[in-house]
């Protein structure tokens, strides 16, 4: 029999500080309307001076480890654009504050679309017999990677992390990885790129300006590139599955855009109302974004144990996927 990678416990954890789209209107040329019909979002998390990406990803491992029962985990995939550091990997300094020392410990870098590829590692070294339990954390402070006068992304993003533990089992029973299908086009990186603070930068000499070391977003072809590939990504994934669209019964998205979204269900013809949505109240988390929406479509049972459940997401690089699974019978503490 092959083996599965199940999934055996989530976990989120987002930043106390809420910021709201009246707050950002009151020092950006933006309003609360703009941003609510436009996006969806209606407010977002912000980490306080001094809290890092690895700060949100130990909080969040933890939980996930305790919902799954486990006692340690022997590999640690991170799923980040905003690591604590350029170098080292995030993922080692995580694994050894969650007290899982020696375990083997790395960053993926697929922004956007991060946790889908992270997941697909740690699902894939459970199948291979190279781990027995997979700690699978999105974790972003995003925050830290914007221009503060930005109105064109400051709405857009907000800070936090999601988790999932993966044991091995069986690919029939409920929260196996059953497909995953994953894709990129490095001719669309300008579309979403931080310019500076790499070996391309560094190598031409120089120093980067201050515009270089932040995020910058062509939001009108990331929109329309997103939808175009999260559609195309889903369709795949279900057929490789043998699933009909009518088949899903739970969209988990990554929560870009509300409008990105229900564009992206209405393509493959599913009723939009069966996308579980959290983005009105955290905003682009990017890598951490499919796993909260997973902890909160679960606290608020728009995600039940038995639902055939579709993840799909788009992100920089550019960078694409889907994976299919029907939801298993979790607890969340
Ligand atoms: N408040 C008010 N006006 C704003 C604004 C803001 N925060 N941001 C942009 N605008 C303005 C623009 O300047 C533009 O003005 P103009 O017509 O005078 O030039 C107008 O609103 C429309 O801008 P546009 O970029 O065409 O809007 P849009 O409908 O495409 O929405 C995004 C912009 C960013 C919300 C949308 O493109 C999007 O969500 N893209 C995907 C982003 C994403 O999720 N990226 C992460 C990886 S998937």
């Amino acid at each position: 029999m092959t083996r599965a990678a199940v999934i055996a416990g989530v976990g989120g954890f987002v930043p106390p500080r809420v910021v709201t789209n009246s707050e950002l209107a009151q020092r950006l040329e933006t309003s609360d309307a703009w941003i609510r019909t436009r996006t969806g979002i209606a407010q977002r998390h912000v980490v306080d001076p001094g809290t890092t990406t690895s700060d949100l990803a130990v909080e969040a491992g933890r939980r996930a480890l305790k919902n799954s029962g486990a006692d340690g985990a022997d590999l640690v995939v991170m799923a980040t654009t905003t690591p604590d550091r350029p170098c080292p990997a995030t993922a080692p300094t995580v694994a050894t504050r969650i007290g899982l020392s020696n375990a083997a410990a790395f960053d993926v870098a697929a922004v956007c679309s991060g946790f889908l590829y992270a997941l697909q590692a740690g699902a894939a070294a459970i199948t291979a017999g190279f781990a027995e339990r997979v700690l699978v954390i999105g974790a972003e402070t995003f925050s830290t990677l914007l221009n503060p006068e930005d109105r064109t992304t400051v709405p857009i993003f907000g800070d936090g992390a999601g988790a999932v533990v993966l044991r091995p089992g069986e690919r029939e029973e409920p929260g196996a990885i059953r497909d995953v299908h994953l894709g990129s086009d490095g001719g669309m990186a300008d579309l979403m790129t931080v310019r500076g603070g790499g070996a391309e930068q560094r190598s031409h000499g120089g120093v980067p300006s201050q515009d270089d070391q932040y995020f910058r977003m062509s939001g009108k072809a990331v929109f329309f590139a997103a939808v175009r590939r999260m559609t195309e990504s889903s369709r795949t994934v279900l057929a490789r599955t043998g699933w009909q669209v009518a088949d899903v019964d739970r969209l988990v998205a990554h929560q870009a855009n509300t409008r990105i979204i229900h564009a992206v269900a209405e393509q493959l013809g599913l009723p939009p109302d069966r996308a579980v949505m959290n983005i009105d109240r955290v905003g682009n988390t990017s890598a951490a974004s499919i796993p909260l929406a997973l902890v909160d479509g679960m606290a608020e049972g728009t995600l039940k144990a038995g639902d055939r459940v579709l993840f799909t997401a788009f992100g920089g690089g550019a960078t694409w996927g889907a994976a299919t699974l029907t939801w298993p019978d979790l607890s969340l503490t």
